[in-house]
């Protein structure tokens, strides 16, 4: 089956255009229209009517996850799911969980009662027995960032190159001529963080950098534990020159940190952070990190959704979004 992604692709646009130009919800220009329409003749694209009109006993309402509605990556991720879900005519209904899993199994049911016609969870706490349970029920499933081991078959997800991204970061700190390289984590039982540690350790064993358990300290994703674990690492008897922050909002409250201890960042200590949430090009001094494609993992998952609701029945599509390292102002060489 042709889908709007496919037509997309070929024409190189979003797929929320292929959707404003297929339903006339939002002017498009004649060009990029051209381009479109040229590429649905191509690829034989037939608007999914029959799956539509099947959809219209639905809600065309489906449902999102989050554990934390006010960390800014989540909030991007949101949006991009929102923006697409929106071009193809669904209602998106944004549920927070704050990482509590009865809260999230909660809003599992009251999602399933209203009959939304599918739920999209980023950064899922649940089990992968609850996934299937939902299977069971026919409630097409996406997964967002965390990798969910034993889902069946039919549940897609997006991911990113988290060990990648780790290592970038890490290697990137030892370009600069740093060896004491601390690492503050994320929860360390969920799968982006420890591949992020795994990349980390990988490029420190490559420079024959001995890692130092005690530099290795654990945070929870947010701004406090970074400030915290920070302030650890600075009173240590040997500080560490450079740290290397699972998430952004960790680095940031290391920046605070430093700052607290009278350490200029970059001067007496470098620091690197991992999403690129917007914010970071505007912090003091502004965050290298490395990058995820936040929009585009919510617009991928969205549009997956959507075809599994309009039919699409193939096996499970898991794709792993690449990560990119920016350099910013908050790493210098060691001094
Ligand atoms: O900042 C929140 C973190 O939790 C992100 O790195 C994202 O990958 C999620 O796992």
């Amino acid at each position: 089956m042709v889908t709007m992604r496919d037509v997309a692709e070929r024409a190189e646009v979003s797929i929320s255009t292929v959707s404003h130009v297929v339903n006339a919800t939002r002017p498009v220009s004649d060009h990029v229209t051209v381009r479109v329409r040229q590429a649905m003749d191509d690829l034989g694209y037939q608007r999914n009517l029959l799956a539509r009109g099947l959809r219209r006993g639905q809600t065309l309402a489906i449902g999102m996850i989050v554990p934390d509605s006010v960390n800014p990556f989540f909030a991007e991720v949101a949006r991009g799911i929102e923006d697409t879900g929106f071009a193809q005519g669904y209602t998106v209904i944004l549920c927070n969980s704050g990482g509590d899993l009865d809260r999230e199994l909660l809003y599992i049911n009251k999602l399933v009662e209203r009959q939304v016609d599918g739920i999209i969870f980023v950064a899922a706490g649940l089990s992968s027995e609850r996934i299937c349970e939902m299977q069971e029920r026919r409630v097409p499933v996406v997964v967002v960032d965390r990798d969910l081991f034993g889902v069946p078959a039919a549940v897609d997800s997006v991911l990113v190159d988290n060990e990648k991204g780790g290592w970038c970061a890490t290697q990137h700190l030892l370009d600069l001529g740093h060896r004491r390289i601390a690492c503050i984590t994320g929860p360390s039982d969920l799968t982006p963080s420890a591949e992020r540690v795994t990349g980390y350790r990988r490029a420190l064993n490559a420079a024959d950098v001995t890692v130092d358990e005690a530099m290795v300290v654990r945070g929870d994703f947010q701004y406090e534990s970074g400030f915290m674990a920070a302030l650890r690492l600075l009173n240590l008897q040997e500080p560490p020159t450079a740290i290397f922050a699972c998430n952004d909002l960790m680095a940031m409250g290391a920046i605070r940190a430093a700052v607290t201890k009278g350490r200029s960042v970059p001067g007496d200590l470098s620091i690197v952070g991992f999403d690129d949430v917007r914010l970071a090009a505007f912090t003091n001094p502004a965050l290298t990190t490395v990058a995820q494609p936040k929009f585009e993992m919510g617009e991928l998952a969205a549009s997956l959704l959507v075809e599994r609701i309009e039919g699409a029945d193939t096996n499970a599509r898991r794709y792993l979004m690449d990560t990119h390292l920016v350099v910013r102002e908050s790493t210098a060489p060691i001094g």
